[in-house]
């Protein structure tokens, strides 16, 4: 464990998924407002100047042993695509007993026995489990985040078309608002805000067309999305070696998640600002596609 040089007399915020789109946000806000943080993350590489770390798997329980130890509270994300190993790491999350928020997706419908597809299953069934622990998880719901599109760069430096499988439109929300919802759970140290669960949304509901239009608006180009046929779509994506489980949990979501108008005033419940526009982030984030 590499130490942080903070020393505040603050409590100590673990953070999964540090090097991801939100976990990376999540960091930053978090020592931004003087929290004592420590990353877990797999690659040693990706340890931070002045950030505490644990290399490590999600999966792996002394991994998340020596994460947990002289933890106050935790920022969980489950990026697999199989809730079942939660049961092997629930015996440490019960052991260090940390104030434990929970990032789960809106998708996730209380009303459905099965949820519509497997990515939004395993996120309902990661909820469950913890909850049946008694962790009594903080639950963050979130919606598409903005920062998917960097899925697209290398589409949208090669030309002006993004190609993909389409899917509902929903109300696409900023990872930097996520992020500061975050946060503000997470310094909380009551039960101010309640355990949720919080549907964060942006503040607009976007199609893939939306968002492809409004990046070009950002970037000064007329920008296009091309829908790629569901058998075609997957054909390309195996070859482009990605694993089958992904292929089809990502075909899935295309065919049978159904479009969401759902938009929430949790962002602004949480951060006390309201919820950024895609228009907004894709202001901030035109150079990362040019
Ligand atoms: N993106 C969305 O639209 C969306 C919507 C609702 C909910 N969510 C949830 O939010 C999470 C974060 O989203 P994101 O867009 O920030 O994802 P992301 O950019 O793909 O980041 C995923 C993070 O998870 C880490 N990770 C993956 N497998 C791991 C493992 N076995 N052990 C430890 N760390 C592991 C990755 O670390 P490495 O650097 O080591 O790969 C990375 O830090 C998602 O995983 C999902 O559960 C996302």
């Amino acid at each position: 464990m590499t130490e942080n040089p903070r020393t505040a007399d603050t409590s100590r915020i673990l953070v999964t998924g540090a090097t991801g789109n939100l976990g990376r946000e999540v960091v930053d806000q978090l020592v931004a407002r003087g929290a004592r943080v420590r990353c877990l993350h797999r690659r040693p590489a990706a340890a931070r100047p002045g950030v505490e770390s644990v290399v490590g798997d999600l999966t792996a329980p002394e991994a998340l042993r020596e994460a947990l130890t002289g933890v106050d509270a935790v920022f969980l994300i489950w990026p697999l695509l199989d809730a079942t190993p939660v049961r092997t790491v629930l015996p440490e999350l019960i052991r260090a007993a940390p104030r434990v928020v929970h990032l789960s997706s809106s998708a996730v419908d209380d009303d459905r026995a099965r949820q519509t597809d497997p990515i939004v299953q395993v996120h309902a069934d990661v909820e469950a489990l913890l909850t049946d622990a008694g962790l009594r998880p903080v639950v963050l719901r979130c919606d598409t985040l903005a920062s998917n599109v960097r899925g697209w760069t290398a589409q949208l430096r090669a030309g002006d078309v993004v190609a993909g499988p389409d899917i509902a439109r929903t109300p696409v929300v900023d990872e930097r608002d996520v992020a500061a919802a975050a946060a503000a759970v997470l310094l909380a140290d009551d039960d101010r805000f309640g355990r949720g669960p919080h549907v964060l949304t942006g503040p607009e509901v976007l199609s893939r067309a939306d968002q492809v239009a409004q990046l070009g608006a950002a970037l000064g180009r007329r920008l296009r999305f091309e829908p790629v046929p569901t058998d075609l779509a997957r054909s390309r994506m195996l070859a482009d070696g990605r694993p089958e489980v992904l292929v089809e949990a990502l075909i899935a979501a295309a065919e049978h998640r159904p479009e969401s108008t759902r938009t929430t005033d949790c962002v602004q419940r949480l951060t006390g600002r309201p919820p950024r526009t895609f228009a907004q982030w894709a202001a901030d984030h035109a150079a990362e596609f040019r």
